[in-house]
């Protein structure tokens, strides 16, 4: 699979099979992530790992708002993600962090689908509630809970609902509407 394939199947599947996965399954997508690219190579991205059956699972599950805990609750593990804020050679402000934490995502989500695996990120959470769970120091934000597992067996994916091309490349001299 070319990485156009992987962009045209990878989707928000809404609903997983309730098959637990193992670290094994999820070890090639956090190196992917781990191989990414970052601004001076700060690489910011943290990950707080449940699997179904463990208590971190249905603790981090317990951090979702109630309509995202509806289809979570069905996926073999979730991936708390995280961004570390500040450049560790200089203590400054890292301005591209969660630039590089979505990069390491997207890796991430193209290799389980490479794998034969589903994904869906997840926004709608306590970041609070996931910040005093995880023991999150400063400068430690909280993205998103990546839920990872098995599609429901006859699961459709929904057609994607994408802005056309001439509305989102430009040219210099183009008019890029506000
Ligand atoms: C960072 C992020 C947060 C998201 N948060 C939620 C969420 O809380 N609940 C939800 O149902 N979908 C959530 N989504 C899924 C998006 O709605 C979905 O990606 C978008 O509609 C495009 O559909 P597709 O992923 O199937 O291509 C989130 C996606 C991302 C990337």
């Amino acid at each position: 699979m070319n990485v156009l394939d992987l962009a045209q199947r990878r989707h928000s599947p809404r609903a997983f099979s309730g098959q637990a996965l193992a670290w094994e399954d999820l070890a090639p997508a956090f190196e992917a992530a781990r191989l990414s690219s970052s601004s001076y190579n700060n690489q910011p991205w943290r990950f707080v790992v449940g699997l179904k059956g463990e208590a971190g699972f249905d603790a981090l599950l317990e951090t979702a708002v109630e309509a995202n805990r509806a289809w979570m609750k069905d996926a073999g593990a979730i991936v708390g993600v995280v961004s570390s804020g500040v450049l560790e050679k200089t203590g400054e402000p890292d301005h591209a962090a969660m630039y590089g934490v979505g990069m390491a995502v997207n890796a991430m989500e193209f290799t389980f689908v490479a794998q034969g695996l589903t994904s869906m990120q997840a926004g709608g959470f306590d970041r609070k509630a996931f910040g005093e769970l995880a023991g999150l120091p400063a400068h430690h934000t909280p993205i998103a809970l990546l839920a990872v597992g098995h599609a429901p067996e006859g699961h459709t994916p929904r057609p994607k609902v994408r802005k056309d091309l001439d509305d989102i490349v430009f040219k210099i001299g183009d008019r890029i509407p506000g």
